[in-house]
């Protein structure tokens, strides 16, 4: 029978410190760290007893992601080794068990071999070293099920038919016998239809007339399992969904239905830890943008991202853009093949996913390369007829072997390059393909390095960094042909030094490197309907001198309210609709207040009196949201607040940090340190003081087992704050 158990704890790395997997081969600094520091041979040792009941069974370790070049040996001998940082792979231990004590020896190196992809040239993120998700022992029976893959191939008729083509994995060459049976069940468990083959290297199964069946879709993202069992000796019990997803000349079809796609790119790294977040920060993260950002895609730039991320996508209802790893560089032959294979692996891990509606199989924004594209597009479709392939380039008239030309249009912000160039939001379809025929088409990037903003910058520049994200996103809304924007990105991310404002960080996110929102993130939530959430965002920290001349004019209020009300001292009312005029593509354009809706006695000049505002959204003539400004913001309250206070005992999970003015604003240059102290069934993962960025700085805790565990955080001017986090 199939056992599948953690594999995490237990292991000694380098000179004897006892670790638990996920872990970082370096915990860096937030900031101004030198990445070569961890790109060397880092070794993980686990000693274990192998049990001598499990005879003859088929024993394996499953590593779900080592970065970046792994070598696994067995009692001193080589068994395994995985060039590729972002795909599972297996180290066969049977046979090769002795009685008693086992040493597993892995040994990563985090260099960036040339010969390996995304490496060879330079590449705007950092591959932290590391075993850095989760590892299992498997178990199976001699002849186990490898693997399968579904499909439903016309999920929108009203009979429906699912197939499925599940393959045996038999090391030990034995005879096939028995049968290998598949059922379908829906969410809630009930049996909807079971056939039984006879087992063989490959089974085919064929459901026809499958009625009353929900649709995946993102706001129902209806899900169900196919249990397949092999006699009695195995079972693997596989999620999938039934959705059509197209993308066309005329835009992008979910189940038929036209959807404009709106979404960021996701780099899979956190502060201090790297890649070494386990399952809750992954989870978290598909949430974050989900729920928080309210977009509707995320691609995973530029590599296969964890299965927790994938699955919690599955779940919720986010699509996404999954490519194989690369960054700009195409190198020899041999890491041409090593890519092609890396196709393999994406496709073959992940084709079950729902949300994956599209498969990156270029080198991101590489040059064309006809052998190479043919032979990554060739391999993906041969492996999955059901999603189409595009290959993001930012060159224009780039050979079209894909079936969607996604681009990276980062055309906005060229205008400061001078030569009388117009400020241009996207070029038109036709210059970037050079090709006259409508074709597929989606917007992969932009933003990015052309607008780097803090979320300590200048309230000004924030402002220009939400508007140059609502000018892409209006035009995209407003051209039909494109199938939508994903933009650059949701969350700032530690870079090489060739890149990034000179601290190792590209502040190129919508979110900080602790998911802390920018204003940036409220221009793609308030795109989503209030049934979902009303936001009422000011771009403003409201205060008379933050802004070129003083005032917080103009004053752009990201919403999906029909109008709002700014109510300034005691005397001063407005209210306005959405700016249609500037975004009139928008599902939800702004509210902008300009100096012309106010005299100079209204707004008061340098040296008047600032006052207290109160900002009111409106639907159907009804309030529905308050924001209240105090004049006279001062240090008040220091919040900590963890995004769980009941975990898994080997989750990690996340505390925010924020300084708070009366109103419960951030106080946006509010520097002062804090000191973070973590006891009982937990750790800190970071440094014990750091100061407060923009208001606010977070951390991640690490429960080490089951129990309580206590956070106090101090600071001396606003005092001591304590969390209790159970771990269970
Ligand atoms: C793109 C690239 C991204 C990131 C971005 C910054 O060229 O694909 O990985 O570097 O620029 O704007």
């Amino acid at each position: 029978m199939r056992s599948i158990v953690s594999f995490n704890t237990g292991w000694v790395f380098e000179d004897g410190i006892a670790v638990t997997l996920p872990h970082t081969a370096l915990e860096l600094p937030f900031s101004y760290f030198d990445e070569r520091d961890y790109q060397r041979e880092f070794t993980y040792k686990k000693t274990f007893t192998a049990d001598p009941a499990w005879g003859d069974d088929e024993v394996a370790i499953v590593f779900e992601g080592a970065m970046a070049d792994a070598r696994v040996s067995l009692n001193g001998v080589e068994i395994a080794a995985h060039r590729d940082g972002y795909t599972p792979f297996e180290a066969r231990l049977t046979g090769r068990l002795r009685a008693g004590e086992n040493v597993l020896t892995v040994v990563i190196d985090g260099s960036e071999n040339p010969e390996i992809p995304p490496f060879g040239g330079r590449i705007d993120y950092l591959t932290y070293a590391g075993i850095y998700r989760d590892v299992w022992l498997k178990r199976t029976a001699p002849i186990s099920i490898a693997g399968v893959k579904i499909e439903t191939p016309d999920a929108l008729a009203a009979s429906k038919t699912v197939t499925a083509r599940a393959t045996l994995a038999n090391p030990q060459g034995r005879a096939f016998a028995g049968q290998l049976t598949a059922s379908l069940r829906d969410a809630a468990g009930t049996v909807l239809a079971t056939a039984a083959q006879p087992a063989a290297a490959e089974v085919s199964f064929r459901f026809d007339g499958l009625t009353d069946i929900a649709l995946w879709d993102i706001d129902r993202p209806n899900l169900y399992t196919l249990t397949l069992s092999l006699g009695d000796s195995d079972v693997l019990d596989t999620v999938f969904g039934f959705r059509t997803a197209e993308f066309t000349p005329e835009g992008f079809f979910l189940n038929g239905r036209h959807l404009k796609l709106r979404g960021l790119n996701r780099h899979q790294s956190f502060p201090y830890s790297g890649y070494a977040l386990g399952r809750a920060a992954q989870e978290r993260d598909a949430e974050i943008l989900k729920h928080e950002l309210h977009v509707n895609i995320v691609r995973t730039s530029h590599y296969p991202q964890s299965t927790w991320f994938l699955d919690h996508c599955d779940r919720i209802g986010l699509l996404v853009f999954e490519e194989i790893p690369g960054w700009q560089h195409i190198g020899g032959e041999g890491w041409k093949a090593e890519s092609v294979e890396n196709v393999r692996r994406m496709i073959t891990r992940d084709w079950n996913h729902p949300s994956i509606i599209i498969w990156g199989v270029r080198i991101n924004e590489s040059r064309d390369d006809h052998d190479f594209y043919v032979e990554t597009n060739r391999l993906a479709h041969e492996l999955d007829k059901t999603r189409q392939t595009g290959g993001v380039r930012y060159i224009t008239d780039s050979e079209m072997l894909e079936d969607v030309y996604t681009m990276n249009d980062f055309i906005l912000g060229n205008e400061e390059l001078g030569g009388n160039r117009p400020r241009t939001a996207l070029r038109p379809i036709t210059e970037t393909t050079g090709l006259e025929k409508p074709v597929p088409y989606m917007i992969t990037e932009f933003g990015g390095h052309m607008y780097p903003t803090k979320s300590s910058d200048q309230e000004q520049r924030q402002a220009e960094h939400v508007r140059r994200h609502l000018d892409v996103l209006n035009s995209a809304y407003g051209n039909p042909g494109i199938s939508g924007a994903i933009g650059w990105c949701a969350f700032d991310y530690n870079t090489h030094k060739d890149f990034g404002s000179g601290d190792r960080i590209c502040h190129h996110g919508v979110m900080d490197m602790f998911r802390e929102p920018k204003f940036a993130a409220f221009a793609y939530a308030s795109q989503c309907e209030p049934d979902e959430e009303i936001i009422l965002q000011p771009v403003t920290f409201w205060a008379r001198g933050e802004r070129n001349i003083g005032g917080v004019l103009p004053l752009m209020i990201l919403t999906n309210c029909d109008e709002v009300e700014v109510r300034y001292g005691d005397n001063v009312v407005k209210r306005l609709g959405p700016d249609r005029e500037a975004y009139p593509h928008l599902p939800h354009a702004p509210v902008v207040f300009e100096r012309s809706h106010f005299s100079d006695e209204e707004l008061g000049l340098w040296g008047m009196e600032w006052h207290d505002a109160t900002i009111t959204g409106f639907i159907d003539g009804k309030p529905v949201k308050v924001v209240n400004y105090v004049a006279d913001p001062v240090a008040k309250t220091l919040e900590v607040v963890a995004d769980a206070v009941a975990i898994g005992s080997t989750d990690a999970v996340r505390v925010m940090v924020r300084a708070l003015d009366q109103a419960g604003h951030k106080l946006p240059f509010y520097p002062e340190p804090v000191t973070i102290e973590v006891s009982g069934a937990g750790k800190r993962l970071g440094p014990a003081t750091v100061p407060l960025r923009a208001g606010s700085t977070g951390f991640w805790v690490q429960a080490t087992g089951a129990g309580q565990i206590d956070v106090t955080v101090n600071s001396d001017r606003m005092g001591t704050r304590t969390l209790a986090i159970t771990a269970s």
